[in-house]
């Protein structure tokens, strides 16, 4: 069994953006920044941002941090979004998301400036990625499928099976996995028999968001297997661990190469946002 090790896949993702963005800076131009807008305290999302924040740090992204209150207002968070549309200095914007209740991220997302979308959820870029056009592409699912084609680099053909609907990583990671051929159901929670659908797959993305939703009975023999889910879960000894929506121990037998949790597809996650960091700064 290939364990696709993210960190190690990441760092070298990242020593590449490291060294472009020293390439930019070597012919005189400044360095590539984000603006990073934080609203109230979810706690996920706070160690979220630390990490999205840290990583820019060590490639030299300068990011801006905008921390605002749980009590937020949707024009306060529009009228920040205008601002750092129209800041010449402001290369990429990414509203954490979820955002507090009483905000409506749809319209926040919509307010940012598509060309500074580095998350790739404005509707025109999550638009031209469902018809196929070159898009920016959602930083999760650009992850998952660095890490597929490491171990399928022609997916043409192949069965994939994503289990999650959501605008963040299933429903992009569908379209992703179509522009490259492959043959991919997506799966929710009304799907019949997850199961025996899952065991269909060749290659099986779980964005599920349910504690090790996914068995080792689920998987077909040698498939590649890679779980997005991060659940913080109390274990019998009461100690809390994460895990993720694949039981692992159970897949890592069946499975031709899995994800580990945590240390598998995060990090992916943040490298491919330096990235599209990079190329919004043009
Ligand atoms: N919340 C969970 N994942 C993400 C992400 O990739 N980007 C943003 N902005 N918020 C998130």
């Amino acid at each position: 069994m290939i364990l696709l090790d993210g960190r190690a896949i990441a760092a070298e993702l990242r020593a590449e953006t490291r060294a472009q963005v020293a390439a930019r800076l070597a012919a005189g131009r400044r360095a590539p920044a984000l603006a990073v807008v934080l609203a109230g305290d979810d706690p996920a999302s706070h160690l979220y941002v630390r990490n999205k924040v840290k990583a820019c740090r060590e490639v030299g992204i300068r990011s801006l941090e905008h921390r605002l209150p749980a009590d937020v207002t949707q024009g306060r968070l529009l009228a920040l979004v205008a601002e750092l549309n129209a800041n010449p200095e402001v290369d990429g914007i990414l509203v954490q998301l979820p955002l507090p209740p009483g905000c409506d991220a749809r319209e926040v997302v919509a307010a940012i400036a598509p060309h500074k979308d580095v998350d790739g959820f404005h509707p025109l870029n999550a638009g031209r990625l469902a018809l196929g056009w070159p898009s920016v592409v959602p930083c999760t699912p650009a992850g998952c499928l660095h890490l597929i084609e490491r171990v399928h680099p022609d997916l043409a053909g192949l069965q994939a099976v994503v289990v999650g609907r959501s605008p963040v990583v299933g429903r992009p990671m569908a379209s992703l996995l179509i522009a490259r051929s492959a043959t991919v159901t997506v799966a929710h929670s009304r799907t019949r028999d997850l199961p025996r659908l899952c065991r269909e797959a060749d290659i099986l993305v779980v964005a599920a968001g349910r504690p090790e939703l996914v068995r080792g009975d689920w998987i077909r023999q040698g498939a590649t297997v890679i779980d997005v889910g991060i659940n913080r879960v109390t274990g019998p000894d009461g100690q809390a661990r994460l895990v993720g929506d694949v039981a692992f121990a159970e897949a890592a037998q069946v499975a031709g190469a899995l994800t580990p949790v945590p240390g598998g597809v995060g990090p992916l996650t943040v490298a491919f946002l330096l990235r599209n960091t990079l190329q919004a700064a043009g």
